[in-house]
């Protein structure tokens, strides 16, 4: 039978923290003869760290929690993929979660991460939030949200990009073009990202001297399916527009999918952008004009901030802003003036 911590403490005549301190390398104040003693017996017992003994001891499971809202959506695996390098480099395994874009299985699997012993959590959150599902959940653990802000309590940091910035940017390029009716699909009303970008459209329109017009806004999910109808709508009823700026790009890709069907040629006679440039982006055609997230960075940033934390405890840094990018591709292009060149 394997021997334990406390088998090891018991013949090397010291306490079993003092075991555990000398196996996790943190045994700086335990003289060299106690260490050589330990690890002697170590070694000839062939021991190997029992993880769950291990974290009874230290507090400390080296695992972090990581919760996505989205798997499918390659924008949320690139995150998570920054997120799972980072921790993997300091040393942690990370638990994969998919919440579905649905907060009460968010919470579920919060839970559960606790009860797991998790060190800490990374939560990008669900898109459409409950102010009272989300003051329910109060845990001592650090969790770091991405991406999305989340009114959990507790320990936080939070890393994002401005989105306002992104949308203005990418307006702003249209107008530019010529393109004065602009049409906007955004995400979910009740989501602070959807809403950032909504606020960056009528900033660019009305910088440009454009008015905003409701009936050119379109709500729906960040999964884009709902857009077929909307196309479909705005032919029926010959709503004039020459530009889609869409709040994400499965937005944009399905909606360009429905332009085409109905006879729409891009960006000849109408210019699509959208936002996050995930790598379908640049295989669709025409290959789509968007606003490039550091999807990676930002996940990458949230393990930093987070294992930052978990090492030396203490107050979590402000939140990380970074920022997105126009990337110009062929989706879009300069409106021809009738009659003019
Ligand atoms: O594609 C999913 C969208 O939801 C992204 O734009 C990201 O910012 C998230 O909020």
């Amino acid at each position: 039978m394997s021997i334990t911590i406390k088998d090891i403490a018991r013949m090397a005549n010291v306490s079993m923290t003092t075991v555990s301190k000398i196996i996790n390398s943190k045994d700086k104040e335990i003289s060299q003869a106690t260490r050589e003693r330990v690890n002697q017996i170590i070694r000839e017992h062939n021991y190997t760290p029992n993880k769950i003994a291990q974290s009874m001891i230290t507090k400390k499971t080296k695992t972090i929690g990581l919760v996505i809202p989205d798997v499918r959506n390659p924008f949320f695996t690139e995150l998570a993929r920054g997120a799972e390098d980072v921790a993997n480099e300091h040393g942690y395994s990370v638990i994969f979660c998919n919440s579905d874009d649905n907060m009460q299985k968010e919470v579920t699997y919060i839970n559960m991460l606790v009860e797991k012993m998790v060190d800490g959590i990374l939560l990008a959150p669900a898109a459409t939030r409950e102010e009272k599902i989300e003051s329910e959940i109060n845990i001592r653990l650090p969790i770091i949200t991405m991406d999305r802000e989340a009114a959990i309590q507790g320990i936080k940091g939070h890393v994002k990009i401005d989105n306002i910035k992104g949308a203005y940017d990418a307006v702003h390029y249209l107008v530019g073009l010529g393109h004065e009716e602009i049409v906007l699909f955004s995400g979910p009303v009740n989501n602070q990202t959807s809403m950032d970008r909504l606020e960056g459209y009528r900033k660019a329109l009305e910088d440009n001297g454009l008015k905003f017009r409701e009936d050119r806004w379109f709500a729906g999910d960040f999964k884009g399916k709902w857009t077929a109808e909307v196309v479909r709508s705005l032919m029926r009823d010959s709503v004039s527009f020459t530009a889609l700026f869409c709040a994400n790009d499965l937005i944009a890709i399905e909606a360009i999918k429905e332009l085409q069907k109905c006879g729409i040629r891009i960006p000849e006679q109408v210019s699509v952008v959208g936002f996050d440039d995930i790598p379908f982006s640049s295989m669709v055609s025409p290959e789509l004009t968007t606003v490039r997230q550091p999807s990676y960075e930002i996940g990458a940033k949230a393990a930093e901030m987070l294992v930052g934390h978990l090492k030396k405890s203490g107050k979590l840094p402000s939140p990380i802003t970074l920022m997105p990018e126009l990337t110009i591709r062929d989706s879009t292009r300069a409106i021809l003036r009738s009659g003019g060149g």
